[in-house]
């Protein structure tokens, strides 16, 4: 059994695998959290963590004889004995906003329900999963709150979520309702997070816990390249191999806030969910608010085991397009190539040369649209810009076609430019304020996506895109955050439900869409990646990474960025040199070492490359295509970090352990040195591999335990090496 209840201690113990999380029944209506990690067995008793009594300057329930503060709650309220972060927050129609939500009943059922309106991740038929629903209560409010837990038991995954329900007479305002609250014992952590900025996203930070708040947030509309909604709290010590890891990652991609509190006895509360930062939704009588899912992890050996974890499970069971388990196509995609400066004659004199090359799929990026010249124009106006392309979007789709290549192209559908015709017609469509000027961002605007005829007019032109030439592929992209936040479609009282009612929005086109289009591969991108999530990722397989090219910069994004989201998701493309984001010239070998972990593909102008280059990058894809399985879908291990030194290294195995292909970076050269050995990892000890390019065999053992010889570099800055490890 994934889920037990036992009623008599009034415990339910969640089982994955390897791993147990335990909640009682306080009192018989208090949910409170006891346990999550190691899987425990046999007779168990967590009484003692259940305080009762008063303390000095505490407040206590007197019927209970019990403060809240005291107890580790599931999903806490506020207004009561507890001063933490509230999972949720409710203000009544009498001013109040003290609430008190109890267990009523629950139920266990095999498999998963949908999440309304919202993108989650599913069970299929003969997966062993389960899910619990516990109803809490609140009588005098008269609202319901249902929180969910699903059971993966072989991914060693759980995931949380939370309904609220009015079911009284009053209108209630939900201030706050967060995906999931978890108490820990202790505040012995440091908090893990993945922050940067443009060209910089997903950087690992740390830092240890002290008393009092630390927390991470998107204020903008999106999940952002500032914060990504992933947060994990790790033992002192943890590496990528060894520690303790309780992580959680939250399936949005709008405003979200992940707090860790640590209070005055130590304890640490971690929350995620929807920010409540200017929130607030007007919960009228019968209506229900559906919050995002988190998924949980917890691992005891690192880094490493929690991200192959979040790995298999976003593949398998998030990803929902069929590309989910394809080797993805090697793309020529021409913006840094062209930027806004193309022809269809251009366009197919370099999809002609990346054919020759073994390129699979040639992707136009923007500017083929409207009057869209640079950007300052056209965002909104879906139809083709003859002059660039007089025989249309279909046009060159065919003769793209007939070199042999599969043809996707470029979106910005959540936009629209001041100066574009949709603009003019509809003013009234944007995101905007009454009684003052909206700011730009790139020149553009956002469209209302929390209003439906929005929604339905985006998902008509794009349905007529689509439908009407032979796209293989789209690349939806959306390159701006929200200001003045609200909607002229909505009433005053409803204005700060905008930002999720636009990720509602968003998600129903995206649903409408993919499933209209289950053929084409879709990649989502926000100035690279500032809304790399798992609600993106749940519709679109891939996503564009970062718009900074240079490889040894995308060590450390691709390196971040893998502690969560899989290989396969990760857009990483060969650019030219001098590199666009920072003129920095790195050989092209490096950059394929680079660019081979992820979605793999070119991003320049192939009619530049020299006859030379060319011959490489012939050789770089047919490489690339004999690894693509093993690298997109293996078992990913981190072995040299980015972020402590001079070196980076990685490796990927598969999963019957035999083949491997193994990656070793150095920055800058260091004269008169010696380099040492890798220890791999993920191999098998009894198995010997075959290592070409050294024209050596080598045991499994000798390999994990004494390591693979990194041997001379080139005397040069930013050197790599990759060996393809097999057994014969
Ligand atoms: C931002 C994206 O990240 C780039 O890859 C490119 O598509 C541009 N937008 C086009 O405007």
């Amino acid at each position: 059994m994934a889920i037990d209840f036992n009623q008599e201690k009034n415990l339910f113990h969640l089982k994955t695998k390897n791993t147990s999380y335990i909640i009682k029944l306080v009192n018989g209506k208090y949910p409170a959290h006891l346990y999550w990690g190691r899987k425990l067995d046999g007779s168990l008793n967590f009484d003692h963590k259940i305080l009762y009594g008063d303390r000095p300057v505490m407040t206590i329930i007197k019927e209970d004889n019990l403060s809240l503060e005291l107890l580790p709650q599931e999903y806490p309220a506020y207004g009561n004995t507890d001063y933490g972060v509230p999972a949720y927050k409710i203000l009544q129609e009498n001013g109040s906003r003290t609430t008190n939500a109890l267990y009523s009943k629950h139920r266990i059922y095999n498999g998963k329900a949908e999440l309304s309106g919202l993108p989650a991740s599913y069970a299929e038929q003969d997966d062993k999963v389960k899910t619990l629903e516990i109803d809490l209560i609140d009588q005098t409010a008269d609202f319901k709150i249902i929180l969910s837990y699903t059971v993966f038991a072989d991914y060693d995954i759980i995931t949380r979520s939370a309904k609220i329900i009015n079911q009284g007479e009053q209108n209630l305002n939900l201030q706050s309702a967060l995906s999931m609250s978890l108490d820990f014992e202790d505040s012995n952590f440091e908090m893990l997070q993945l922050s940067g900025a443009w060209g910089r996203e997903r950087y690992l930070k740390t830092r240890p816990l002290i008393q009092g708040l630390q927390q991470i947030e998107s204020k903008r509309g999106a999940s952002s390249h500032y914060q990504n909604p992933f947060l994990a709290l790790c033992r002192p010590n943890t590496d990528e191999f060894k520690g303790e890891v309780f992580a959680a990652n939250l399936i949005y991609s709008g405003n979200f806030k992940a707090t860790v509190e640590v209070n005055h006895y130590d304890r640490t509360r971690l929350s995620l969910g929807i920010n409540d930062f200017d929130f607030n939704w007007l919960l009228k009588t019968g209506e229900e608010f559906q919050a995002p899912e988190a998924v949980l992890v917890y691992s005891d050996q690192g880094l490493n085991q929690m991200s192959q974890l979040y790995h298999q499970f976003y593949q398998e069971r998030l990803v929902k397009s069929k590309f989910k388990a394809e080797e993805r196509p090697v793309l020529l995609n021409n913006w840094e190539g062209t930027y806004f400066d193309f022809d269809e004659e251009k366009i197919v004199e370099m999809a002609a040369i990346a054919a020759e090359l073994g390129v699979e799929l040639f992707v136009l990026d923007d500017g083929w649209f409207g009057r869209r010249n640079d950007d300052t124009s056209s965002l909104g106006d879906w139809y083709v810009n003859k002059n660039k392309l007089p025989n249309g979007v279909s046009g060159l789709a065919e003769k793209i076609n007939k070199l042999g290549l599969d043809f996707g192209i470029w979106v910005e559908p959540e936009m629209v430019s001041p100066d574009s015709d949709l603009y003019r017609e509809h003013p009234e469509w944007v995101i905007e304020v009454p009684d003052r000027p909206n700011s730009e961002g790139r020149n553009q605007l956002i469209l209302d996506f929390s209003c439906r005829e929005v929604q339905d007019y985006i998902i008509d032109v794009l349905t007529k895109l689509f439908a009407d030439s032979n796209i293989s592929y789209v690349k939806w992209d959306m390159n701006r955050n929200m200001t003045e936040i609200g909607s002229n479609k909505l009433a005053v009282e409803r204005q700060q439900e905008t930002a999720h009612r636009y990720m509602v929005g968003l998600y129903r086109v995206l649903e409408k869409l993919t499933s209209q289009f289950p053929d084409i591969l879709f990649e989502s991108c926000a100035s690279g990646g500032g809304r790399f999530d798992p609600g993106m990722l749940y519709y679109m397989p891939q996503t564009w990474t970062s718009d900074d090219t240079d490889a040894v910069e995308r060590l450390k994004i691709q390196y971040g960025t893998s502690l969560v989201y899989p290989i396969s998701s990760i857009g990483a493309h060969i650019s030219a040199v001098p590199n666009h984001q920072l003129g920095r010239i790195t050989s092209l070998d490096m950059r394929a070492d680079v660019a081979y972990y992820g979605a793999f593909g070119y991003e320049l102008d192939p009619r530049e490359l020299s006859f030379k280059e060319r011959e490489i990058v012939k050789k770089q894809i047919n490489k690339f295509k004999s690894l693509r399985k093993l690298i997109q879908y293996g078992d990913f291990f981190r072995l040299l970090s980015p972020f402590k030194g001079n070196e980076t290294a990685w490796m990927t195995v598969s999963k019957d352990q035999k083949e491997a292909f193994v990656s070793y970076y150095k920055i800058l050269a260091e004269a008169n040195v010696f380099s040492g050995s890798l220890k791999l990892k993920g191999l098998n000890p009894e198995f010997d591999y075959y290592i070409k390019v050294i024209d050596k065999t080598l045991s499994g053992s000798q390999l994990l335990y004494s390591g693979l010889p990194i041997g001379e570099l080139k005397q040069e800055d930013f050197s790599s090496k990759s060996w393809h490890l097999q057994v014969i």
